[in-house]
Formats: C-alpha cells, structure tokens, sequence
C-alpha cells in the first residue's frame, strides 16, 4: 500500500484493512472504534433493546422473509444511515463512509450504499453458518461487523467463526465479539456463523451494497 503524502490518521487505520482484504478478502481489527464512542453505542443499543424496539431477525427478504429460529434467533434493530438519530451513530456512518470510499478507491468494488442493523443475541441464540447474499441478488458486496461487548472471555462463546475454504467445512478463524473490534469481509462466498454465547451479546452489523 503506498501512502500518499495527505492520507491522514483515519485513511491509516484503514490502511491494514484494505491490505487484509486485497491478500485474503478478510480482516478483523482490534480496538477499531475508540472505547468511547463503543460505549455509548452499546448504551444506545441497550436503550433501545429494553425500549422493545428489536424485532426477531429474518431469513430470506420480501415473500421469501422467514423467522426461523432454528437457523438464527438473534434479534434486529435497523438504522437509517440518511437520518443518523444520535452524536454516535453519526460517527458511525462517517467511518464507514471513510471505509467505503477508501475500498473503493483500492479494490474498485463500486460500493455505493450502506445498511446497517443493532443485533442483540441473547444467551443461547446464535447464527447458523451461512452467506449474507440474498439468493438471485449479488448487491451485498463488503460485510463489516463491529463488537459492543466489554470484557468478553473466550469462554463466554459467541464467537464470529469466518471459514477460510469455499465450501465453509475446514479452516477458521473465531473472532471474540469484543467492544472496538471490526470484522470486515468480502460477501460473496464467505461461509461465517455466531456461536452460542453465555452472554448478551451486541453488536452493529454493516452491509455495503453496489448497485443491484
Ligand atoms: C449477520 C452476521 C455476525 C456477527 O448478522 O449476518 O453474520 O458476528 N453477524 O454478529
Ligand atoms: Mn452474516
């Protein structure tokens, strides 16, 4: 990666991530997001968690949309990134517009918009493995995924486990869902599950999207 002489302290967090994405097509990165702004995402993810604002998330999308808990059983609150309601979120979106530009700026993946979702996993719930690309739709293109989880132990579970072979059976990586850390991955063809956690876990899901 070459640095131009104007990139500037958030191009160079990045700079570790595109490099991730261009030799393997994913990256987890540590203390990502500042413990601060984490915090008060959480506590806004709380909020709305006790504020009865989550919903079962969903498998599949228009008539095809299922609850099955058997597959996931976590639960959604999705955000509107064209009216951010708090300082945080704000912040949010601003990073990963950083994040959009600077992948397509190096990988040309013309990603052009952004949804983005709170999840809450209670104890016990999980995520079966699976691809984040809607069947017939290949718009899903970067998935970015960042933890709002203090103290999180290995024991407590709930890791991300992001398989490394295209049929999703061999090698893997388990990523503890800690507070600042973000795990970016290219969607198509990534095989990734949540496994059970002992305890509530939350985090802030991210899809970019070209064109469809
Ligand atoms: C998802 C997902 C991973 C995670 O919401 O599609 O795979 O670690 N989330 O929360
Ligand atoms: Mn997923």
């Amino acid at each position: 990666m070459i640095l131009t002489p104007t990139a500037n302290d958030e191009d160079l967090r990045l700079i570790p991530i595109l490099d991730d994405l261009i030799n393997q097509g994913w990256s987890v990165q540590k203390n990502f997001l500042d413990s601060a702004t984490a915090a008060m995402l959480r506590a806004e993810c709380l909020i709305r968690w006790q504020g009865g604002e989550f919903r079962h998330a969903g498998v599949g999308r228009g008539a095809e949309l299922r609850i099955r808990p058997e597959v996931r059983s976590d639960h959604v609150c999705w955000l509107d990134p064209t009216i951010p309601d708090t300082p945080q979120q704000q912040q949010y979106f601003a990073i990963m517009e950083q994040l959009r530009q600077a992948v397509n700026r190096t990988l040309y993946l013309g990603l052009f918009q952004f949804e983005a979702f709170f999840a809450v996993y209670p104890p016990g719930t999980f995520y079966q493995k699976h691809l984040d690309r809607f069947r017939g739709s290949e718009e899903r293109t970067l998935t970015a995924v960042l933890y709002l989880n203090e103290d999180w132990k290995e024991e407590d579970g709930g890791q991300l486990r992001l398989y490394l072979d295209e049929a999703g059976v061999g090698p893997h990586v388990d990523v503890l869902p800690e507070s600042g850390t973000l795990a970016v991955f290219i969607t198509e063809g990534r095989w990734h599950e949540v496994l059970p956690a002992t305890r509530e876990r939350m985090s802030l899901t991210g899809f970019f999207r070209t064109r469809g």
